[in-house]
């Protein structure tokens, strides 16, 4: 069974899919079922290089800014409004870890390419 808002990636493609409407099937990519991201909530290692810090209507990852190279890089942020609107940009190598909103967000979730997904 999904939940809505889920994120699931496939670990032979790498295709990452959200959940919009719950289902009971099971999601399936190249053959294997789909595996489930866990929204991590906080980083053991020393210096937060990825929970999403809010500040007013910008979300910027890290208290430590996280690394934006080619090879390692925040993919998107998420911002979720009091009335529960969502919203996702996303980014490219080179450009800030960091996305301005046109509300105030009381939650955001971001993807990192190596590291997965975390909430704040
Ligand atoms: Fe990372």
């Amino acid at each position: 069974m999904t939940e809505k808002y889920q994120i699931y990636k496939c670990q032979v493609c790498k295709n990452i899919t959200e959940v919009l409407h719950e289902g009971g099937g099971e999601l399936v990519c190249c053959d294997k079922p789909m595996n489930l991201l866990e929204e991590k909530v906080q980083d053991p290692e020393k210096g937060e290089k990825h929970l999403p810090v809010i500040e007013s209507n910008k979300v910027k990852i890290g208290s430590v800014e996280h690394s934006m190279e080619e090879a390692h890089y925040i993919e998107w942020i998420e911002a979720t409004s009091r009335g529960g609107y969502r919203t996702k940009v996303f980014l490219d190598p080179g450009q800030k870890p960091e996305a301005e909103f046109a509300f105030a967000p009381v939650s955001a979730r971001e993807y990192c390419n190596l590291h997965g997904l975390w909430k704040k």
